[in-house]
């Protein structure tokens, strides 16, 4: 007999608790594919109901395809695993595994004043009025005046507020201006930041690689080159004056827009940081910020300087698709950038970046050739492939994440790790660099 028990005190339908019970017995493995079920006759004469009661369970099982009705033998279980189960299975405790400790090119520092800073900011958010209908698609007006004054101290791009645009992070900015450009290839780096290839692409493009520490000397055809010369994305190497400028003639004979992701520059600790590119031509070049790398990566915002001649395009897509960052982040934003929080920040995960970065490359350089200068919260080595997925997967095995330089190439055939170390704390730092040093020692 089937361990099944219908309750007539139970509101549900007879036919629906027998259902969702027999449907149980298969998920937990009582009953099993091609065990046969009793005719419905029996069935219903054990239960203690109504034959119509089976036939409506049955039925409703057969739609969703857990019995099947095989032609003169009755009705079989057709969901469900092969071979009975001697008992209903448990329910497995979900494993819970360790995450990974990130050593990649995209976690920073968490300054350890985050919660009091933050609580301040959520409480002003709380008492502050919403707006009744869809914000100013441009971000908070309060927002972009902080913005464009920063922008002019510590990247020399003078801009007033209303230029400046709130985007979703450097990703958005970058969907943005690829709504309004021509449908014509871009050109990215290679090796390159891997989000822009996949943002072009999803646009219906095609990527045109540019060797990323060469002058770009062509642009033909080209709608956009999307560029990092602060800190060459994951090279390292701050773009020379004299490529910055070959690279605005091509584009201006291309007609092509430069477009700046100045995602880290401000964490410099050689020497102070390069101004923007766009500070050079600003009618040429589309700025890219974020506060992904100063702040934290989840608050997905970011802010664009758009040339004048794009801006009211720019302005109508984001507009039509109410594409812009939710009100009460970038209003968050606006107290951390007010009382000074994103300067002091900066400053702290600056010196926080100064001691780290010579302890890695300390640990490292006896078995690895670094690709270019070290800045930002990461630094690049060169290796044979082999070597680097060996080590990589020694630190996994570790529980430490590095990312492989291949996974950044496209024809560039370059191999290696890029190591960061903005995530880890002190410790697992260290622990880190002894696991890569092990590896890397054996190898
Ligand atoms: C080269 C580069 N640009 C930009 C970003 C930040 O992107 P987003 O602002 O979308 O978080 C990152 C983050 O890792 C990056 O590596």
């Amino acid at each position: 007999m089937l361990p099944v028990r219908l309750d007539r005190a139970d509101p549900r339908p007879l036919g629906s608790q027998l259902a969702d019970q027999v449907r149980q017995l298969v998920l937990d493995g009582a009953l099993a594919r091609d065990d046969r079920m009793p005719a419905s006759r029996r069935l219903a004469a054990d239960l203690g109901v109504s034959r119509s009661v089976v036939e409506q369970a049955f039925d409703q099982l057969l739609a969703e395809g857990w019995l099947e009705a095989r032609q003169g033998s009755g009705t079989w279980v057709a969901g469900g695993t092969s071979g009975r189960a001697a008992a209903p299975r448990r329910r497995r405790t979900p494993v819970v595994e360790r995450p990974l400790v990130m050593l990649d090119a995209g976690t920073p520092w968490l300054d350890p004043r985050h919660q009091a800073v933050w609580r301040r900011a959520w409480r002003e958010v709380s008492v502050a009025t919403p707006p009744r209908g869809y914000d100013d698609p441009r971000g908070l007006p309060e927002l972009r005046a902080l913005l464009a004054e920063r922008l002019g101290r510590t990247r020399g791009l003078a801009v007033d507020a209303e230029r400046v645009r709130v985007t979703g992070g450097t990703g958005a900015g970058l969907r943005h201006l690829l709504a309004v450009l021509p449908r014509a290839d871009v050109a990215v780096e290679d090796p390159g930041y891997r989000a822009a290839v996949a943002t072009v692409g999803e646009s219906g493009r095609e990527v045109r690689d540019l060797p990323a520490l060469a002058p770009v000397t062509d642009l033909a055809g080209c709608a956009a080159a999307y560029v990092t010369p602060a800190h060459q994305h994951p090279l390292g190497r701050v773009m020379p004056a004299g490529d910055r400028l070959t690279l605005l003639a091509t584009a201006r004979r291309a007609d092509a827009l430069v477009v700046e992701d100045d995602y880290d520059s401000e964490f410099r600790y050689d020497v102070a940081p390069v101004p923007a590119l766009a500070s050079l031509d600003r009618d040429r070049v589309a700025y890219l910020g974020t506060a992904s790398k100063a702040i934290l990566p989840s608050l997905r915002l970011g802010w664009s300087v758009v040339p004048d001649r794009l801006l009211d395009a720019y302005d109508a897509h984001r507009s039509l698709t109410h594409d812009a960052p939710p009100w009460a982040v970038q209003r968050a934003l606006v107290t951390l950038l007010r009382d000074g929080y994103v300067d002091a920040v900066v400053r702290s995960a600056r010196r926080v970046y100064a001691e780290r970065a010579p302890r890695v490359v300390d640990a490292l350089s006896p078995y690895a050739e670094l690709a270019g200068p070290v800045a930002g919260m990461y630094s690049t080595w060169l290796l044979p492939h082999a070597r680097a997925v060996r080590v990589r997967a020694a630190a996994e095995a570790a529980g430490f994440r590095v990312n492989l330089l291949r996974d950044y190439c496209r024809s560039a055939r370059l191999s290696g790790l890029v190591v960061g170390f903005g995530g880890p704390t002190d410790d697992e730092l260290e622990r880190a660099l002894d696991v890569l040093v092990g590896a890397l020692g054996r190898l």
